[in-house]
Order: C-alpha cells, then sequence, then structure tokens
C-alpha cells in the first residue's frame, strides 16, 4: 500500500546534496490534504489527503456515487471544497477560480464531451488554444505556420489526422472523445484529469486510448476516472480507490484488487 505517499513525500528532508539521488523523491505535482466538500450536511469528498507525482498517470475508481467526479470538480475550481488544500507545485488551487487554474495548466475533461459538432475537427483545435492577448493579435497567431504544425502533430497522436476537415458531429463517440483530449493537448497543460475517457468505446478504440494516454504520461501528469477495469490495467501503475468520498485503498492493480477492503465494496453487496 502507498498510502502514505503524500506524508512521506512531505517528510523528506529537503537537504538535496547531502542525500543520495535515488533517496530524493521529487515533490509532486498535485497534495491534496484534508479535502472535504459538504452539500447540505452530506459529505460527497470526505477529509481526502492523496498526492499525484509529476509524470504519473493515476487511476481513480471506485463505485457510483464515491465522489470521483467531484474531486476533478473541486481540482478544476467547479466546485469549492468546504475544507482542506489543493496544492499544484506552489500554488494553492481552492484559492483560484476555474479559469486561473487552466492557465495554470490544469486541463479538465469532462465524463460526455464537449465538442463543437458544427465545427471540423481541426477548427475545434484551432478554438482551443490559448487565446493571444487581443482580437487581432489571436487572429494573427492563429495563421501561424507553427500553430498549424501544432495541430497537426496532435491531430496525429489523437488519431485525427485523416479528419482534420471533417465535421466533429460526423465523429464516432470514441473519436470525439479523443478530439476533446486533443482539445486539451493543445492547451499544453501538464496536469490532465480525464473522466470516463473509455465511456462508450469499441475494444479497439480502448486499446488505442491505452496506447494514447501512455504516450501523454511520458511528458505530462494524468488523473484518469474508470470504471472499466481491463482498461485500467492496461494503463495503471497505481490505483486510487475511492469510497463515500473516502480514500479506500491505494496501491498497484494486484494490491487494490486483493485488499479485502475493496472486494467487500465491489462485491459485499
Ligand atoms: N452539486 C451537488 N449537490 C448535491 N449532491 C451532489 C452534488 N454533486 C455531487 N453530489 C453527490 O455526491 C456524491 C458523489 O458524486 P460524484 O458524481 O462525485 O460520484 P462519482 O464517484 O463520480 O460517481 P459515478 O461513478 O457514478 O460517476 C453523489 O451522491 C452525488 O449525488
Ligand atoms: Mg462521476
Amino acid at each position: 500500500m502507498h498510502a502514505a505517499t503524500f506524508q512521506d513525500s512531505m517528510n523528506v528532508p529537503m537537504k538535496a546534496d547531502s542525500l543520495p539521488q535515488s533517496v530524493v523523491s521529487a515533490p509532486p505535482i498535485l497534495a491534496i490534504k484534508n479535502l472535504t466538500v459538504s452539500f447540505d450536511g452530506f459529505k460527497a469528498v470526505d477529509d481526502l489527503s492523496m498526492s499525484i507525482n509529476e509524470k504519473e498517470l493515476r487511476v481513480i475508481i471506485g463505485p457510483n456515487g464515491a465522489g470521483k467526479t467531484t474531486l476533478l470538480d473541486m481540482i478544476c475550481g467547479k466546485t469549492k471544497p468546504t475544507s482542506g488544500s489543493i496544492r499544484f507545485r506552489d500554488l494553492e488551487l481552492t484559492r483560484l477560480p476555474d479559469f486561473q487554474i487552466v492557465r495554470k495548466g490544469v486541463g479538465r475533461k469532462f465524463q460526455n464531451p464537449s465538442i463543437y459538432e458544427d465545427l471540423t475537427v481541426g477548427e475545434n483545435l484551432e478554438i482551443s488554444i490559448p487565446q493571444a492577448h487581443g482580437v487581432w493579435a489571436s487572429i494573427l497567431f492563429r495563421r501561424t505556420r507553427q500553430v498549424k504544425e501544432r495541430i497537426g502533430s496532435i491531430a496525429e497522436q489523437i488519431m485525427l489526422a485523416d479528419h482534420l476537415r471533417t465535421k466533429s458531429g460526423r465523429l464516432s463517440h470514441g473519436q470525439k472523445q479523443w478530439l476533446e483530449i486533443g482539445m486539451l493537448l493543445v492547451q499544453d497543460p501538464d496536469l490532465l484529469l480525464l473522466d470516463e475517457p473509455v465511456a462508450g468505446m469499441s475494444p479497439r478504440e480502448r486499446e488505442q486510448t491505452a496506447e494514447l494516454l501512455k504516450t501523454i504520461a511520458l511528458g505530462k501528469s494524468l488523473v484518469v476516472i474508470e470504471h472499466d477495469m481491463d482498461f485500467v490495467k492496461a494503463i495503471a501503475n497505481t490505483i486510487t480507490v475511492l469510497h463515500q468520498g473516502k480514500l479506500l485503498s491505494q496501491g498497484s492493480v494486484d494490491q487494490v484488487q486483493n485488499d479485502p477492503r475493496v472486494i467487500e465494496v465491489y462485491l459485499g453487496h
């Protein structure tokens, strides 16, 4: 179990030069401490502490209503916590409005794809480019070759290079999910939050998405909420299990699957 990851990383002495390199653990990109949100007295997330490392791909699982989406809502500033802290590097996110959190490098994909169906794939990617200051600056900026190349390479990465001129409404459900991931990548966030990215996908699309997320995680941190255990096994190093707003279990796929508390929650009723 790695339930004490947050504590461990906080307790590491900062005298880096006096320690062998292997002992010095980098500070987490995201450190959540004692996070609670209460809706009319009901705690959807309840005193949760956990942390995510730089370039880590973390999967969060848990039964319906466990608080997974609510947790992402708090990280991206959509919901303000009742108490607790969310640190993204040296920033306290609970004090920032959602648009600032995006600008600071946190990208969020919601449970349902929110793309513009009447626009082409290329146009959807273009409008996701962070705004340059001023309307004219922004228009000129969008026309540069650099931008075109960047959109081309992201389209390639999300397996839609042959669909740049396709109206997004004509894409398969899976391709729409990829487009939305691409729209996040255009913003070049350091931390991506994905809520059920393979919902409604074919088995083949799920495999391709697993590869896509593993590639993204080479350069960014990812938090992925997912129910599909085959998919989870394909991508996860560490799994965090939430239940009733609390951290139930955390560890490798094997550790979590053999944890009696997890078995009880999934099979015990
Ligand atoms: N704005 C809100 N007001 C009141 N209750 C809420 C609100 N948002 C979430 N909840 C409640 O908090 C609990 C956690 O919901 P959440 O959507 O975070 O669960 P989840 O783990 O994402 O579930 P699922 O796997 O079904 O997506 C649920 O009981 C839900 O009804
Ligand atoms: Mg949810």
